[in-house]
């Protein structure tokens, strides 16, 4: 099992295949975004030894991340194998389901449990301004393509930016009326490469559902209010889905955080929304031992920090969100 020193058991991993995406979102990298080139990131064979070494040290729970992870070249095959390594015991993805009408049966098929898709309107003219040049049907037919392929029970993550979707987050919670699905809104974090946006158009958890509330009447907490994860769960009177909040910002969950996360090119990061970073795939291709890999990745666990320091005005500029993958 894998501690850090606040005693915290770590044993979800947060992959990121790939900091390359289809789209642009405006709360995530800038449009002249650039990529690393394909050699800088993890190849497959070295995807592989990480997911067989976290394996063994406790991690049950995986997520595919990006960017985009369906952009990966042979993704569906990698679902595959890291499905099948003994200890996993929970393989899923977080996609903006672009491309999952085509995707989401093999994926299924190669034993990728669940998907959270992000839609962040269902306006097609905002969400392509969103996410510059978008289109919100191929989502939705994601979205259909994912339930049919029984990628269930879906999540779609929601982050309302002001000026650009404040009002739609009212329709993404009715689609929980006749839909079994969790519709959880994210509060936008800032990071590097569009810090100023993240900054002054930040919606609190509170104001969003403040502004449902006024709209669909009163929605009563699920589990008491209590967190489900990193969210909060609530529901609207009969409602087949529930609406969830994570409020990373305002109500930050560091204190129960079990997570640690492999960016696209190999390095563990130890919390979202701090910059330190341990590297591992330069020991690996320099030939380290599997040993030495497994010390200096338990030795960089014990580190995690304890929590975030947004409060403090602490921004994580080293890196955008689609390098680290959310
Ligand atoms: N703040 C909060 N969430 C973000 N995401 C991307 N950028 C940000 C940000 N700055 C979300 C995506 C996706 C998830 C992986 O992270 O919308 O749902
Ligand atoms: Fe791509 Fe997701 Fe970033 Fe949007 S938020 S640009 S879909 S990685």
């Amino acid at each position: 099992m894998a501690l850090d020193r606040f005693g915290r058991s770590i044993h979800y991993l947060r992959i990121s295949l790939t900091d390359h995406c289809n789209l642009r979102c405006v709360y995530c990298m800038p449009e002249e975004m650039t990529f690393r080139p394909n050699k800088e990131l993890m190849q497959d064979d070295e995807v592989l030894l990480f997911v067989r070494l976290f394996a063994q040290l406790g991690f049950d729970k995986i997520r595919l991340t990006g960017g985009e992870p369906t952009v990966r070249v042979n993704v569906v095959e990698l679902v595959r194998s890291i499905a099948s390594t003994p200890g996993v015991r929970s393989l899923t993805m977080t996609t903006n389901g672009v491309l999952l009408s085509r995707m989401a049966h093999p994926l299924a098929e190669a034993g990728l449990q669940r998907v959270n898709i992000s839609i962040d309107t269902l306006n097609p003219e905002k969400f392509r301004r969103l996410t510059r040049w978008g289109s919100v049907e191929d989502v939705w037919d994601g979205i259909h393509a994912a339930e049919d392929a029984g990628l269930t029970p879906l999540k779609l993550n929601s982050v309302i930016v002001g000026g650009y979707n404040e009002s739609d987050a009212v329709d993404l919670v009715r689609l929980t009326l006749d839909h079994p699905w969790q519709v959880r809104f994210i509060e936008m974090m800032p990071f590097a490469g569009a810090t100023d946006l993240q900054l002054k158009r930040v919606v609190t958890a509170r104001d969003i559902m403040a502004c449902i509330e006024s709209s669909l009447g009163a929605l009563q907490p699920v589990n008491g209010g209590n967190l489900d994860g990193e969210a909060r769960l609530y529901r609207l009177p009969g409602a087949q889905g529930d609406v969830g909040f994570i409020s990373s910002v305002t109500k930050p969950f560091c204190a129960t955080c079990t997570r640690a996360r492999l960016t696209a090119d190999g390095r563990l990061r130890l919390c979202l929304l701090r910059e330190g970073e341990v590297d591992l795939l330069t020991p690996l291709r320099a030939g380290a031992s599997i040993a030495e890999l497994r010390q200096i990745l338990l030795d960089g666990i014990w580190d995690k920090p304890w929590g975030h320091g947004l409060a403090e005005g602490l921004i994580p500029l080293n890196r955008v969100m689609s390098e680290i993958g959310g």
